[in-house]
């Protein structure tokens, strides 16, 4: 069967997904940059999970986690991911695909130290992912590092830091009448981006 060819495209999706991000953070009711963040182990078996986009341009796409998770884990061993975006209340959805890479230290550090106070506290409490034996543990782990901490500045803790996934393909999902949806897919080629139309 004859496939139509990819064209180069004239739009840029990052910027396409940065119009539509605008557009839901009006109209989303809460965390329009909320998105399922799915990795793989290197025998292929995947997990996904919600994280909240912490910044993107034309580099990729930022979150930040604590690297001693599961994620954390997963990207260490295969440093692949994807991104699916879907805002209701605009019936869109973006999918993003990559390598992802770690972000400096100077940008993980001034992530961090723009988050509340309970956050920073926080994010030294939790080992995330590994198994809490009672709620009155993660409490106990709060209020022990709030008294370390006491009023001075809370570093950032070597363990908790963010990702780039850098973006090899992209689709911006639209919804149509009677399922008949827009799918438009970008692949990453030298210099830009091809396009292709998808068959919903
Ligand atoms: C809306 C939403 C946003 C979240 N944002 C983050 C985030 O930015 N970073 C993070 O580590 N976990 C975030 N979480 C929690 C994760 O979904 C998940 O529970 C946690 O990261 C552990 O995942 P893992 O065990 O697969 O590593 C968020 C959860 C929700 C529902």
């Amino acid at each position: 069967m004859d496939t139509p060819p990819r064209i180069p495209a004239t739009d840029d999706p990052i910027a396409g997904f940065e119009a539509w991000m605008a557009e839901a953070a009006k109209s989303e009711p809460n965390d329009p940059n909320a998105v399922c963040l799915a990795t793989c182990t290197p025998e292929g078996r995947p997990s996904a999970r919600m994280v909240l986009l912490k910044g993107v341009d034309a580099r990729g796409f930022v979150f930040y986690t604590n690297l001693e998770s599961r994620k954390g884990g997963e990207l260490a061993a295969n440093p692949f991911a994807a991104l699916c975006f879907h805002w209701k209340t605009l019936q869109r959805s973006v999918r993003v695909e990559g390598a992802v890479e770690a972000v400096s230290a100077e940008e993980a550090d001034a992530y961090y130290a723009s988050r509340a106070r309970g956050s920073r506290i926080g994010a030294w409490a939790s080992r995330q992912s590994r198994p809490l034996e009672s709620r009155f543990a993660l409490e106990k782990a709060v209020a022990e590092y709030t008294l370390k901490f006491g009023v001075s500045e809370i570093p950032r803790p070597a363990f908790w830091s963010g990702f780039r996934l850098v973006p090899d393909r992209m689709e911006l999902w639209r919804d149509m009448p009677f399922r008949l949806h827009e799918r438009r897919v970008f692949h990453r080629v030298a210099g830009g981006w091809e396009m292709e139309m998808l068959y919903p």
